[in-house]
């Protein structure tokens, strides 16, 4: 006996005894397709609200109070490696005086120069809930009333006072900073930078390998370097 074929839709339906089943059938494949139309409307509205999740985050977590910082100026929150604050420690080694962290993020480089002497230890940084939390770190090392942490652009701070600085910034802001520092800071001045180095500088320390990597800059090398280049930078 040979065995049956798989039998068509038709033939299935042909031979359905059941009328009010083939409509539920046919109501299925509907909706079915209705279904996948609003798939694409849902992912759709999944994008938009994934774009929208996204976005909340940047504006109200990573970069809340940048407002009035042009887009351009604007660096995202990233802190620094335990190994990256090695080196930059080591390269301030023998250093002493007042130290500022550029946009300090969670108070992790101020901290660390407190530990090791500096003061006054100082980091200057736009987003709210990373000062609260730098505050909340110094509290619990015990050094709440050696450090400070202020609400304050870092490109209208007034660097003047400070022999030591260090920036963990992005490459886009650090040829405009290059020259806030070479007109703002004492001669005696030590610059220290994470991550990125200064792209017109050449640093008389390194510190660190690949991402790690540390660069100090003096600031009288600097200018004297300038100067017997005969160009104006600042
Ligand atoms: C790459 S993170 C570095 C954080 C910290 N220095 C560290 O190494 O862990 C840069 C920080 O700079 C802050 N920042 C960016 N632009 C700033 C500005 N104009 N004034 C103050 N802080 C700023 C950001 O909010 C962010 O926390």
């Amino acid at each position: 006996m040979s065995k049956p074929g798989p039998q068509t839709t038709k033939q299935l339906l042909g031979s359905n005894p059941y009328p009010a089943m083939e409509d539920d059938i046919q109501e299925e494949v509907r909706s079915q397709f209705k279904d996948r139309g609003l798939g694409g409307w849902q992912i759709l509205q999944l994008t938009a609200g994934s774009g929208l999740a996204l976005y909340a985050v940047w504006a109200g977590v990573l970069m809340p109070g940048f407002r009035r910082v042009p887009l351009k100026l604007q660096v995202p929150y990233m802190p620094a490696s335990r190994a990256q604050v090695c080196n930059v420690m080591t390269l301030l080694k023998g250093r002493s005086g007042g130290i500022a962290d550029l946009g300090s993020g969670d108070g992790r480089i101020v901290l660390e120069a407190c530990h090791q002497g500096f003061s006054p230890a100082v980091g200057y940084e736009l987003n709210p809930w990373l000062l609260r939390l730098s505050r909340f770190y110094a509290w619990r090392a015990g050094h709440h009333r050696s450090v400070s942490y202020q609400r304050e652009d870092l490109w209208k701070v007034d660097l003047s006072t400070y022999k030591n600085i260090t920036v963990f910034l992005a490459p886009s802001v650090l040829s405009l900073l290059q020259k806030k520092l070479l007109a703002e800071l004492p001669k005696d001045a030590l610059i220290v930078a994470g991550r990125f180095p200064f792209p017109d500088w050449t640093a008389c320390k390194v510190e660190g390998e690949g991402a790690d990597r540390a660069w100090a800059y003096h600031i009288q090398e600097l200018r004297q370097h300038y100067q017997s280049q005969d160009t104006s930078v600042y």
